[in-house]
């Protein structure tokens, strides 16, 4: 039986009941909402991770809509307790869905929506911190530091590698992977291999107007490959970032096979799921080879790490933050609001979910339009003529 949770509500006497599982940053969202007669309850049970008994005690009897987390359980039986409820909108707060069983939504009539378009750029950003942190050995020299073992400059102190002119391999060049990919060129002047199943069109077309540019003011030019296989990038790489999404072809996707192809110096970052790589060979893998690194956002259960993770000094481990800057958090709120305020209005789908600036921007009222709804066409829902 489902026990009650505490919540917080805004405008008690609006028309439509929406539900969020968690306080989310900034106003804008609940004010999107309010403005349009929903009464919006917000979660406020000091509890990180709501079980699916949880979330049916706040979906209640009459629910419209529910914005909920990557770290819930959207199955069966929510989406059927919210179908009950009455509820036809869900959405996450994020761009992933891989917690989200959408056939389920689909057959109770449920549109699910997700956050792309807004979590690139910060995504990336810190993609390529980790890169950075982890081939510079920034967070072991830290602790170093601070535990008050500096005791002078000594020319094998934290030696780490250098990013120029070596070779950057990125696992899934869609959004994410191409622009941490362009940090990375544009940034340190590092070349690109990248493997991905469909071509990487602009990105490529960017690393060679890029090499031309360097070539012209008398500097060495950066080049680009598509390889066309996974394995290639991990032998010839010297810093691998992975950016798949997480489906059944992908889990594990790097494991004690693929983690021996690597270069015995490389870095390997992950900011995408955790089960795409098999986290205790990596510890192994760690384990052998000191100075491999590892910049992880992600885990393979979260919020848990393998045993001996943590006690690996060359691995850079931060809690699932990638898109945590404040303006992407803020956007996805709005992004995720909107998902469900749109398909309670009954409005059209935006046609591209990759450009949500009119979304975002707080100076005009948001197109009438759901932003990104994956369901869309299963569900038979208009496209927006906007
Ligand atoms: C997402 O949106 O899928 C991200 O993992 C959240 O940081």
């Amino acid at each position: 039986m489902a026990t009650p949770v505490s919540i917080e509500v805004w405008n008690p006497n609006g028309k439509y009941r929406v539900v969020s599982t968690k306080p989310m940053p900034g106003t804008r969202w609940i004010r999107l909402l309010t403005d349009q007669d929903c009464r919006v309850e917000i979660c406020t049970q000091r509890k990180t991770i709501l079980s699916v008994d949880d979330i049916l005690a706040l979906i209640g009897d009459k629910c419209d809509g529910v914005i909920g987390q990557l770290t819930e359980d959207w199955g069966e039986v929510l989406f059927s307790g919210l179908s009950r409820a009455g509820g036809r909108a869900f959405s996450n707060m994020a761009v992933g869905y891989n917690n989200v069983d959408v056939n389920a939504a689909t057959k109770y009539g449920v549109a699910v929506g997700n956050t792309p378009g807004v979590l690139t750029e910060t995504t990336a950003e810190l993609a390529a911190s980790l890169s950075l942190s982890a081939s510079r050995r920034i967070v072991e020299a830290d602790e170093f530091m601070r535990a008050g073992l500096y005791d002078g400059w000594l020319p094998h102190l934290f030696v780490g590698n250098l990013l120029k002119g070596q070779t950057v391999g990125v696992i899934g060049a869609g959004r994410i992977g191409s622009a941490y990919a362009r940090m990375m060129v544009e940034g340190f002047k590092m070349n690109l291999i990248y493997y991905d199943l469909y071509q990487a069109t602009r990105l490529e077309k960017f690393v060679t107007a890029y090499g031309e540019f360097l070539k012209a003011s008398g500097e060495a030019p950066v080049t680009w490959r598509r390889a066309s296989t996974m394995e290639e990038v991990l032998r010839e790489a010297d810093v691998i970032s992975l950016h798949p999404v997480l489906d059944k072809t992908t889990y594990h996707l790097v494991n004690k096979e693929r983690l021996s192809m690597m270069k015995k110096e490389a870095i390997l970052v992950n900011c995408s799921r955790g089960p795409v790589i098999d986290e205790a060979a990596l510890v192994e893998h760690l384990k052998e080879n000191p100075m491999f690194r590892v910049g992880l956002d992600v885990f393979e259960e979260e919020p848990y790490m393998k045993p001996g993770l943590a006690d690996m000094k060359n691995a850079i481990v931060v809690p699932h933050i990638a898109s945590a800057s404040k303006w992407t958090r803020e956007g996805m709120a709005t992004l995720a609001a909107l998902n469900v305020l749109g398909k309670i209005k009954g409005y059209p789908v935006w046609s591209d979910p990759n450009r949500v600036e009119p979304f975002l921007n707080e100076n005009s009222p948001p197109p009438a339009a759901c932003p990104s709804i994956v369901n869309a066409k299963a569900l038979g829902l208009t496209a927006s003529k906007l």
